[in-house]
């Protein structure tokens, strides 16, 4: 897949160098592409850096890996007709008083893209877990949390999270992604897969 990271912090960096080893085209984005050289040379030959417009272009999915606030300033247009796979939690002493008008947080972004297909993943991972996984070439075994309205885009989003060694459970449609913000009992833990089917009262492990 071609994929777009706005933001490359700790969440986009992390998860496009696994994604770039993976065999995706990464390219990670941010104010300062011209800052992420390092990071681009750590991915490999499948990565590049690029300012966000640019970025996205050509991208299939796009990782939105920024503060929260940010994400709600996005341009609707920048990313219409794609995938994105929104990473990031709301910190009120971050990203200032937000009023979610009565959504979840991926509902909120969702709402402000209303021609992408948003699935929200990855939110409830340590990105130092990440950093696990690009250090030992392995996976911990860990569960990623994924909950989507679009069942092609669910999908996509599923498969990022195996190519990012992590285990995907998905939880089902957007809404019920308020079950692993910040906050939730699953929010930063390291869960296995049966841990995570049966807090969701989903069915066992297929
Ligand atoms: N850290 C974690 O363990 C963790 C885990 C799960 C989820 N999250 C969530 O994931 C999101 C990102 O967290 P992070 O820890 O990766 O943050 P971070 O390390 O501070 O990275 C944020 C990235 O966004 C870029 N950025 C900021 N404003 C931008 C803008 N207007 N346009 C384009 N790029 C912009 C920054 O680069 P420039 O400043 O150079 O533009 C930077 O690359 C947050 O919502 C966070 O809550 C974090």
């Amino acid at each position: 897949m071609r994929i777009a990271t706005l933001g490359a912090g700790n969440i986009g960096g992390n998860l496009g160098i696994l994604w770039a080893r993976a065999g995706h085209e990464v390219v990670f984005s941010s104010r300062h592409p011209e800052q992420l050289d390092d990071l681009v040379a750590e991915a490999g030959p499948n990565a590049s850096a690029a300012d966000p417009a640019t970025a996205v272009a050509d991208a299939d999915v796009v990782l939105d890996a920024l503060p929260f606030a940010t994400s709600l300033g996005l341009d609707p247009d920048l990313v219409a007709g794609k995938v994105v796979v929104a990473a990031g939690n709301y910190y009120p002493g971050r990203d200032g008083e937000i009023d979610l008008d009565g959504t979840t947080q991926a509902g909120a972004i969702a709402a402000r893209l209303p021609d992408s297909d948003v699935v929200k993943a990855f939110n409830m991972m340590a990105a130092n877990v990440m950093r696990q996984h690009i250090d030992d070439g392995e996976g911990t075994g860990a569960v990623v949390f994924v909950a989507g309205d679009d069942p092609a885009a669910v999908a996509i989003a599923e498969q990022l999270v195996r190519d990012s060694l992590f285990t995907p459970v998905v939880t089902g449609d957007l809404a019920t992604g308020a079950g692993f913000e910040p906050g939730t009992e699953v929010y930063g833990k390291r869960l296995t897969e049966d841990e995570a089917r049966r807090h969701f009262g989903l069915e066992d492990t297929p």
